[in-house]
């Protein structure tokens, strides 16, 4: 049937099921600044283009002649099952790509059973993007401020708000070089938007009083300023301290922006439950490795023990399975959805998710794969 009917062509579906035509269409529906923040990235996109080159040197060997009538595409994650093994990457102040912001995409993701990352610089807040995303499961991702008394309120409000697993973001201390940004600078994206999770954050809001006698409200460029001061300090915190956020997170904390296995190490020894292999979608270091090619390293790092999740540059049902092969536990989807996500709101983001679960069912089908969690290298070839 999906064949017969031309699902995009004859509008059953609102967004292409083609990454680059979807890319395409998204462009239409945004502004030159959203446009660039979205898709742009560091340097000359070398990275984002490794990431795309690191999915073509493996292949996948099809098994014509296994019965794989009743697959299974569920995972399970620090003891959780979970019904997707994709996870909406934090992706930021995403009111500039549709008016619903995180809420809309927090409630698309909930309805698919797709656990949904909020991101530190949303533009929504904790407490608003829980309440969408009602029943659903829900991550929350930590830009790890500089102050400790800030930390701690923005757990308390994650935790209470019942985000099940902290996601600590380890590859922006700073931003990435991004001439598209650079050129154009944040500002006018901002403006209008604000940063709910700072904003509203009671501790950050008082110490912004007393430092300069004036309410957020009252002059929010400056607000702003003060809050990427604080999130993006500019130097890293440490290994040792990881600890601190176990003593405050009772769930699962997991670190993203793994590239190298020494640091993959030393991330478990620190305590950590689980790494996100990823280079930021290639919006941080130009000229660096694709993030895929350095997942089965750090698989073989870390042994099966720990939770290697994945993410940067996956577009295709196969790129899925590949990631599975090699070793990931779940796999991160980052601008895809918001592109379906600019094109036509939750529909669209929808859209997106459910394509992409759909062309992994077949690639599992057509490679004999039964079962995600069966899945390893000898369904791989590299291509030397
Ligand atoms: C991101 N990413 C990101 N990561 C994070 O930890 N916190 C954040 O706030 C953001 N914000 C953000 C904004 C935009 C516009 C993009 C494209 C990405 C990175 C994101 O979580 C993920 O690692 C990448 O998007 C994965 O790469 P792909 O799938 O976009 O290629």
């Amino acid at each position: 049937d999906i064949y017969h009917n031309g699902m995009f062509r004859n509008k059953l579906l609102r967004v292409s099921t083609d990454a680059s035509r979807l890319e395409e269409q998204a462009k239409k529906h945004l502004g030159v600044h959203s446009g660039n923040y979205l898709f742009g990235g560091a340097g000359e996109l070398a990275t984002q283009d490794a990431n795309r080159a690191a999915f073509k040197r493996w292949q996948l060997i099809p098994r014509p002649m296994v019965d794989t009538s009743k697959r299974s595409l569920g995972v399970t994650l620090f003891g959780q099952k979970y019904a997707s093994p994709l996870i909406q990457a934090p992706i930021g102040v995403q009111s500039i790509f549709h008016q619903d912001g995180e809420k809309g995409l927090a409630e698309a993701c909930s309805e698919l059973g797709v656990p949904f990352v909020l991101s530190t610089a949303a533009s929504s807040t904790i407490e608003e993007v829980a309440s969408a995303s009602g029943d659903g499961p829900r991550w929350f991702q930590l830009y790890w401020p500089n102050d400790d008394e800030i930390t701690l309120s923005i757990l308390r409000r994650a935790q209470e708000s019942k985000y099940s697993v902290l996601v600590v973001t380890l590859d922006t201390w700073s931003a990435g070089w991004r001439p598209l940004d650079l050129d154009l600078g944040y500002l006018p994206l901002l403006n209008g938007v604000g940063d709910q999770i700072g904003f509203s954050d009671p501790v950050f809001r008082s110490k912004f009083r007393k430092m300069h006698n004036i309410e957020v409200e009252d002059n929010i460029q400056l607000a702003s300023r003060e809050w990427l001061r604080i999130v993006l300090s500019g130097s890293p915190q440490s290994w040792e301290r990881i600890s601190f956020l176990k003593k405050h997170w009772p769930g699962p904390v997991v670190v993203k922006g793994i590239q190298h296995p020494d640091d993959a190490k030393l991330a478990v020894k620190a305590g950590c439950d689980g790494v996100i292999v990823s280079n930021h979608g290639g919006r941080q270091l130009d000229g660096a490795v694709g993030s895929l090619q350095m997942l089965p390293a750090i698989v073989d790092a870390v042994g099966k023990e720990t939770s290697v999740l994945f993410d940067s540059g996956t577009r295709t049902g196969a790129d899925i399975l590949k990631a599975f092969c090699l070793g990931a536990k779940a796999v991160l989807i980052g601008r895809p959805t918001i592109y379906g996500y600019a094109v036509a709101g939750k529909q669209g983001a929808q859209e997106v998710l459910m394509g992409l679960l759909a062309d992994l069912d077949r690639s599992m089908s057509m490679s004999g794969i039964i079962d995600l969690q069966d899945c390893d290298r000898s369904s791989l070839v590299a291509n030397e």
